[in-house]
């Protein structure tokens, strides 16, 4: 999908960009990072966006992660000079945007900070000071003007925390989206796979729990005109084609609609008998017609691209072993990441391997059991140690009931 966003290119750290006349980029990027949010690899880095608008008052949109502090002020002291910040918008609390708050409210101590109420009783909660007497609190609807730019805030509840919000600026018809429409990658490397990859395993992973809430935002969005979005990682979107390819798959992943055609296959295996099967299966599901399938092994590859294959598709097969008459641990900690973020609309299939009493595919069954709109595709197929000629017809059977 490269080409479909504008993919703006910062240098590190302390170089800024502008995105119109008036709103520059002052964000961070980060390539020092193991873990984001401590869970997710990220190997193209994290950018923390921070957006500064200059006009007869200046606004400054989120801060960056607590790592970055001083570059960030740095930036948007390169822009400024010594002049006054007059307010802080802090549409996300969660400390990859809020980190420096407390450094913001030192280094321009006549700066006002906005923020939902409930972004307030966070900042005491992180801070021990919840700005009382320099504050302004919005809400659904809340406008404020910095002269020519006026600014609307729209509540974005649980996309992706509950104080989220999101800000439409009338005058430039920019959508400040903070997490929304964000992705994995650091803002100076451009990544190959284009926008949609990281930005999927972003949001499946991170925002995938809340798609009513992403759903509600969207229509929310839909009533704006919208030039380009400003999310809070990631690329500026600001072509029509960018923006219309973003809204869509947000509606996609949020609405837990099909994306592609084709067929998830996950699997772990401790001897390589069951990697044998799912990769038989993979064998026996092109031969069929099946456009693509995409294999991981739960125990070596990154599972949160695991999971953003599982809801990309709309099928699934898991292929695990029985262990001490439960299921193998990585394909356990798999199936709960897909559960916790109200896996739907999906047809799952297994394969169960045990050598003395297969008790997996009953156990992985069962673990869907509060799933909304699932469809379990028989037959089940159990391998008792290896692949024989038994295994293989009932094989050959899910592979037809799959793709026929
Ligand atoms: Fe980028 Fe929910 O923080």
């Amino acid at each position: 999908m490269r080409g479909q966003s504008s993919i703006l290119r910062f240098c590190y750290n302390t170089i800024t960009m502008k995105i119109t006349e008036d709103i520059k980029y002052v964000g961070v990027n980060d390539h020092d990072i193991d873990l984001f949010e401590g869970q997710y690899v990220v190997p193209l880095g994290m950018a923390y966006n921070s957006y500064l608008v200059r006009d007869e008052k200046t606004l400054v949109f989120d801060t960056v992660d607590a790592r970055f502090g001083e570059a960030w002020l740095a930036n948007i002291r390169s822009e400024i000079g010594d002049a006054p910040v007059d307010y802080l918008v802090v549409q996300h609390m969660e400390p990859d945007h809020s980190a420096n708050i407390a450094a913001f409210a030192n280094a321009y101590p006549s700066a006002t900070i906005v923020a939902s109420v409930q972004a307030f009783k966070m900042m005491k909660n992180f801070f021990g000071d919840d700005y009382a007497s320099r504050r302004l609190v919005v809400k659904e609807g809340d406008t404020l003007s910095t002269g020519k730019h006026e600014f609307v805030f729209v509540a974005a509840p649980m996309v992706h925390w509950p104080e989220v919000i999101v800000t439409y600026d009338k005058a430039s018809k920019t959508l400040f989206s903070a997490d929304g429409f964000g992705k994995f990658g650091a803002n100076d490397v451009e990544d190959p796979e284009g926008w949609d990859c990281e930005a999927r395993r972003y949001y499946i992973g991170i925002v995938g729990k809340y798609g009513p809430q992403t759903q509600a935002l969207l229509k929310k969005a839909a009533g704006l005109d919208i030039a380009r979005i400003c999310p809070l990682h990631g690329p500026v979107l600001d072509t029509p084609e960018s923006i219309g390819h973003a809204v869509k798959q947000y509606d996609t992943w949020s609405s837990y609609s099909v994306e592609s055609p084709g067929i998830c296959v996950c699997y772990t295996s401790v001897y390589g008998h069951t990697k044998a099967a799912a990769l038989k299966l993979k064998e026996m599901l092109l031969a069929r017609g099946c456009p693509k399938v995409a294999v991981s092994d739960l125990a070596r590859d990154d599972q949160p691209e695991a999971v953003e294959d599982a809801f990309r598709y709309g099928t699934l097969v898991l292929a695990t072993t029985t262990y001490n008459m439960d299921i193998f641990p990585w394909m356990r900690h798999f199936i709960d990441h897909l559960v916790e973020r109200n896996y739907q609309k999906r047809r799952v299939a297994f394969i169960e391997n045990g050598s003395w009493a297969p008790n997996a595919a009953k156990v992985m069954k069962g673990m869907f059991e509060k799933s909304k709109e699932i469809e379990f595709v028989e037959p089940v197929v159990t391998i008792t140690s290896a692949l024989n000629a038994d295994s293989e017809a009932k094989l050959a059977a899910l592979a037809d009931a799959l793709v026929g």
